[in-house]
């Protein structure tokens, strides 16, 4: 299915950045938060974002422009109408989740391809809050979406073959590589990345290493961008124990069940880099590792 047009539900870290790249690659987006401020905020890291690449030398200052002017915020559902394709990157609350969507099936024209960005919910479960479960798929960015290359096309067991090859023809054009996930809790990444984050935590638990000396292990011996409690602080605890609950429910297996200290941590409100304090803290210049205490 032709796409010219790419409607985007939530312009936080996953949204903003979502939305981004689909204007990058060429369509026409309108990305749509709860309230201004929100909105502001998203379009604000676009702005910086390509302000960024202008300054590197990555992008004319006329293209940055032509990106920017391919985005349009709204508040308003409406403004979504006539996409082709819509991508939810909204808060992982299944709740939530159905409201919109319920509200956003009777606006988008027939047709249209909807998608979730879900980490680990069921994609299943949203499609049939939809009339067009047939239409539904998952599609998995991955954070930073201007960044890490993968994409994953999730299908459902009622997504129709050609939703299935839009997301896919969706991912390659914007340079990604995509790949093909069953509707199954954690997809492929977040089911083996998730067991490892949380195996990270039950060795500091149990003595075997310094928060710093996993982290630089890691790095080091796995030749891993980051550390696992540097990449825990990056997803955020939050994000990771809810992830990391709802693989819990569904499998009832150990290795996804969330450790005593990040359940601690996330009642604290130690979230990570977005609250300046997770297993780091990053108040000063550098990030300097926090014993939980716990
Ligand atoms: N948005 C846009 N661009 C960003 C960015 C962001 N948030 N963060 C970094 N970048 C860009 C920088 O602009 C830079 O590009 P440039 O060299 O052209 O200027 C490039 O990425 C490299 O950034 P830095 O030099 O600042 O830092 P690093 O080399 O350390 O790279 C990183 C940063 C790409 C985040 C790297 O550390 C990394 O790959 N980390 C692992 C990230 C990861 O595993 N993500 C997946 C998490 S799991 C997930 O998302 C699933 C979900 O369901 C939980």
């Amino acid at each position: 299915m032709e796409i010219s047009k790419v409607g985007v539900l939530g312009a936080g870290l996953m949204g903003h950045g979502i939305a981004q790249i689909a204007a990058q690659a060429g369509w026409d987006v309108v990305v749509r938060e709860v309230d201004q401020e929100h909105l502001d905020r998203g379009i604000g890291r676009i702005e910086k974002q390509l302000a960024r690449a202008v300054e590197k030398g990555r992008m004319e200052q006329d293209d940055a422009d032509a990106v920017r002017g391919r985005i349009q915020g709204t508040l308003d559902y409406g403004d979504l109408g006539d996409s082709d394709l819509v991508v939810e990157a909204i808060t992982e609350d299944l709740g939530m989740k159905l409201d919109m969507w319920r509200e956003l099936d009777g606006i988008v024209k027939d047709g249209a391809v909807l998608a979730t960005n879900t980490s680990s919910l069921s994609v299943i479960d949203q499609a049939v809050a939809t009339k067009r479960p047939n239409r539904f798929i998952g599609l998995h960015f991955f954070n930073p979406p201007q960044v890490m290359p993968l994409l994953e096309v999730v299908q459902t067991v009622t997504t129709d073959e050609e939703s299935l090859k839009t997301g896919f023809e969706f991912g390659e054009k914007l340079g990604k590589l995509t790949v093909h996930a069953k509707d199954k809790t954690g997809f492929i990444v977040n089911r083996l990345l998730v067991p490892y984050l949380l195996d990270a935590i039950r060795a500091y638990e149990e003595g075997v290493g310094s928060i710093e000396q996993i982290d630089a292990a890691m790095k080091a011996g796995a030749n891993h961008p980051m550390g696992p409690f540097t990449l825990l602080d990056f997803v955020g605890l939050d994000t990771t124990k809810s992830i990391a609950d709802i693989m819990f429910d569904e499998y009832r297996e150990r290795r996804f069940a969330a450790p005593p200290t990040l359940r601690k941590m996330v009642s604290a409100g130690f979230y990570g880099r977005k609250s300046g304090r997770g297993f780091y803290d990053y108040s000063g210049e550098q990030p300097q590792a926090v014993d939980p205490g716990l």
